[in-house]
């Protein structure tokens, strides 16, 4: 009897062959299952026991964040939470913004250990300037999504002992004026209802009257609806919580009172502010809110917190982020578009780009080329004609010269002759002037 399934299954693998995509096989395969009963026991109902006992041994993680302005309570709220004290020196509030300090701590109940952070916007609200006091803290919230993306995205991934740091619940501590919200606070939670689950609390809530509490509670509501405010709504879809939870939520948002001190009530030790007029108890739901908080947020909708987180808000970043990078699940036709083809797609876009960016780059170079060879061109015809210009010049000069230099021949060589012409005549005179003298001596001689 219950080989006839298997034997449809490997039927359907063959008769699709490897073009079958697995969705569709797994379509095919839920389509085609037929229910049998067993006609005995077999053991797969302990299914969930074995879930059970591997998530015991797994453990579990819970990271909170708490914002709120500058000694609302959030720390003695935490301690009297999870009843042990947690954070050690008080941070200092005089910083220019806001900063985000988380602390870890393993905390271990009957057999489940449970890996709690606590993350504290440190100096939210303290700041003259509140503009930017949420940026922080969404920077934050995102950069754990973006660390567990990127372990999803890794090829060797270890998700299942990843240390999840995703806030899966914000605490919204909003401070017991009875009016109305600030608008830090509406500005702030409206930024953050779309990153992380919202549970506002008011804190302090022994400061306020009971009847001034109840207005300010309806107040809050009604401008957390009317801004358009996401908090987190308690699950009603599981029947064995949709009672609880749907009182819960119009108990919203909760006053809750936080102490360590430990007073003796009657005979036993109780969590309670002492004042001189009376006790607040923590733990009584007539003096606040405290116990619902603490169901609620621990006992009842921890794992729904947990998976609000995965499916709903990180399942959003994920989305955006990957829409961000040019993924989509289906091509403009509203066809399916597989992870495959998109990486394809992208790829043929890069090259396409590639290509065209190195067509530019070379019509510009080539461009770049002809301006240059251009502008040699231009300079090497500038150079011929200045010495063409040069040249000419030179020969006009030697011209210049060589007439010159044959007026000067010229003038030596009639110089030379009226020379010659010269020295002959002198040396005429001088030899008609000797025969004179010769004739004269001659002369004397005769006479004497
Ligand atoms: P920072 O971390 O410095 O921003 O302060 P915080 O918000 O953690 O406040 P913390 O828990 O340090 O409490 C500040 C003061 O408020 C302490 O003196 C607490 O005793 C007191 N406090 C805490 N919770 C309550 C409460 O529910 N009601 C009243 N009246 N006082 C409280
Ligand atoms: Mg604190």
């Amino acid at each position: 009897m219950h080989s006839v399934p298997v034997a449809g299954i490997r039927q359907l693998l063959v008769s699709g062959g490897s073009t079958m995509a697995a969705a569709e096989v797994a379509r095919q395969m839920s389509e085609g299952a037929r229910n049998l009963s067993l006609s005995g026991h077999v053991g797969f109902d302990s299914m969930p026991d074995q879930l059970v006992n591997k998530s015991v041994c797994q453990g579990f993680c819970f990271n909170i964040l708490c914002v709120g302005e500058t000694g609302l309570g959030k720390s003695t709220l935490m301690d009297t939470l999870f009843n042990t004290r947690f954070e050690g020196d008080p941070a200092a509030h005089n910083q220019p913004g806001v900063h985000i300090k988380s602390n870890n701590y393993e905390l271990q109940e009957s057999n489940v250990r449970l890996k709690l952070s606590i993350v504290n916007s440190v100096g939210f609200g303290d700041q003259i300037n509140k503009e930017e006091s949420y940026k922080s803290i969404v920077e934050f919230i995102d950069a754990q999504f973006e660390a567990y993306l990127q372990e999803e995205l890794k090829i060797k991934r270890t998700l299942h002992n990843y240390h999840d740091s995703r806030i899966h619940v914000c605490l919204y501590f909003i401070a017991p004026t009875g009016h109305s919200l600030k608008s830090l606070d509406l500005v702030t939670m409206k930024k953050l209802d779309s990153k992380v689950n919202i549970i506002p609390i008011i804190a302090k809530a022994d400061s306020i009257s009971k009847n001034e509490l109840q207005k300010f509670k309806i107040k809050i509501m009604s401008e957390l609806v009317s801004n358009g405010v996401q908090i987190y709504q308690f699950p009603t879809d599981d029947e064995t919580v949709a009672e609880i939870n749907g009182t819960m939520n119009a108990h919203l948002p909760f006053a809750v009172v936080g102490s360590t001190e430990e007073i003796k009530i009657g005979n036993k030790m109780m969590k309670a502010r002492q004042y001189p007029w009376g006790t607040v108890q923590v733990e009584n739901e007539s003096h606040c809110d405290f116990v619902k908080l603490r169901e609620m947020l621990i006992r009842v909708n921890m794992e729904d917190l947990r998976e609000q987180t995965h499916t709903r808000h990180y399942e959003l970043y994920r989305r955006c982020k990957l829409e961000e990078m040019g993924f989509k699940d289906t091509d403009p036709d509203n066809k399916p578009f597989s992870l495959q083809e998109t990486y394809e797609a992208k790829r043929n876009e890069f090259l396409g780009e590639l290509q065209k960016k190195e067509e530019e780059m070379r019509q510009m170079f080539v461009m770049r080329v002809k301006e240059k060879e251009s502008e040699l061109k231009e300079a090497e015809k500038e150079l011929h004609d200045k010495f063409d210009r040069l040249k000419k010049l030179h020969q006009d000069e030697k011209k210049k010269l060589e007439d010159k230099k044959k007026s000067l021949d010229d003038e030596i060589n009639a110089f030379k002759q009226r020379k010659t012409a010269a020295e002959l005549l002198q040396s005429q005179a001088q030899q008609s002037g000797s025969q004179q003298t010769l004739k004269r001596e001659k002369e004397r001689k005769n006479f004497f």
